[in-house]
């Protein structure tokens, strides 16, 4: 029989620890080729070669190197040099049966328009997660992606409901659980055998962890500012590690906000970690600060309070069920938030059904019998 070719898509940090899981399930399947494609929308090594490293994912057996730019050039980059592939491989006789995308980033959406196109079916992993909030461009890109996808492989029941909302048909939907927790629990033995914690000179237990990289957090210093502000001031009773991302680093030094960062002593300033140093710090902190979608689903996994600097979340387990709770970029509710954990008046979540570090067998077992 022939076996399924599948495409199977990376672009940016986030989708590397969806994959790998996903990989390794379908890899397990003789009839299964997945051949992964990495569109080079994170290039730097600290956000794309460290996860191959440590996820142990094999390397990439086509690279698009579209790199960054605006929405419109990346994405318009990715629309074409994917769609070559796809031809090329359809005039070779080997043609890809399916297309697999996974979460919210520009090379998703834009990978799942090139395809769908050429009537290449594509299933998406992390369906159904709405914000409601079409500033945001990755609900344009889930909107898109979901509207033309065929197979939508859902994590949390809002999910579920909310395609069903859209009018997608109940034979295209699957609540699979949560693929990138498959990676938290495989990883996480491994993680706390690093020693970043002493490397940044931090206790177990006693510490934050802060991430910031949203244009709507970073991009205006009248939003970074204050934000930066609370984290300085809780920092001389909590010392608070600060991976920055590249847009983040860039726009501090922009809006001269380096100065007084640098005063605070116990901010402690890293580049982007890999995904094993950056795990041992979350495991083990006492709070996070993030606007991240996937760091939400973490600290609750993990038991760990989770400060969202985001007015809204297409995760709503995570804040009905889990640790966290949206504080926008509100920095007095930030505030005071910090106080409730510090004063161990915050709350107590659990782990959301089917986040069992099995999603990836399900997800492969539902490719595998829809195409
Ligand atoms: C992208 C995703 C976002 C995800 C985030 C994780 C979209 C719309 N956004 O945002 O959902 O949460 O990844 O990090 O797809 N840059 C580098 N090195 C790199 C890549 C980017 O320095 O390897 C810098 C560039 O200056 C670039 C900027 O970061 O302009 C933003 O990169 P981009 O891929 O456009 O979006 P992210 O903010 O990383």
């Amino acid at each position: 029989m022939k076996p399924l070719r599948f495409a199977c898509i990376v672009g940016a940090r986030p989708n590397f620890m969806k994959m790998a899981p996903l990989l390794r399930a379908l890899d397990s399947y003789e009839n299964v080729e997945a051949v992964l494609v990495h569109t080079g929308q994170h290039y730097d090594k600290n956000l794309s070669d460290v996860f191959f490293e440590q996820l142990e994912m094999r390397r990439p057996d086509v690279t698009l190197e579209v790199g960054s730019g605006s929405h419109a050039v990346q994405t318009a980059r990715v629309l074409e040099r994917f769609e070559a592939v796809l031809v090329e491989a359809a005039e070779a006789g080997r043609p890809f049966d399916r297309l697999v995308v996974v979460g919210d980033v520009n090379s998703t959406m834009a990978t799942t328009l090139a395809a769908a196109k050429l009537h290449v079916p594509v299933a998406h992993v992390e369906a159904g997660l709405r914000s409601f909030d079409r500033t945001m461009p990755e609900e344009i890109n889930r909107i898109v992606t979901d509207a033309i996808a065929d197979l939508l492989l859902v994590s949390e029941p809002d999910g579920m409901e909310n395609l069903r909302r859209e009018g997608h048909p109940e034979e295209h939907l699957r609540l699979v659980g949560n693929v990138m927790i498959d990676t938290l629990r495989f990883m996480l033995p491994k993680a706390r055998q690093c020693d970043t914690l002493a490397q940044v000179g931090v206790e177990p237990g006693q510490y934050g962890v802060v991430t910031l990289h949203r244009p709507a957090n970073v991009d205006s210093p009248d939003t970074l500012g204050p934000l930066l502000d609370v984290l300085a001031d809780v920092s001389e009773r909590l010392p608070i590690v600060f991976p920055i991302h590249p847009r983040t680093q860039e726009r501090i030094k922009r809006f001269g906000l380096a100065k007084k960062l640098g005063a605070a002593r116990n901010v402690i300033l890293t580049d982007p970690l890999g995904y094993l140093e950056f795990l041992a710090l979350t495991s083990q902190a006492k709070v996070i600060v993030t606007d991240s979608g996937g760091l939400q689903e973490e600290s609750t996994v993990l038991g760990i309070p989770c400060l969202t600097a985001r007015p809204n979340t297409e995760r709503p387990i995570t804040v009905e069920q889990g640790t966290s709770t949206l504080v926008s970029n509100d920095a007095s509710m930030l505030r005071s938030l910090l106080d409730d954990v510090l004063g161990g008046r915050y709350k107590q979540g659990t782990c959301p059904e089917l986040w069992d570090g099995r999603a990836a067998e399900r997800i492969a077992q539902a490719l595998v019998e829809g195409s």
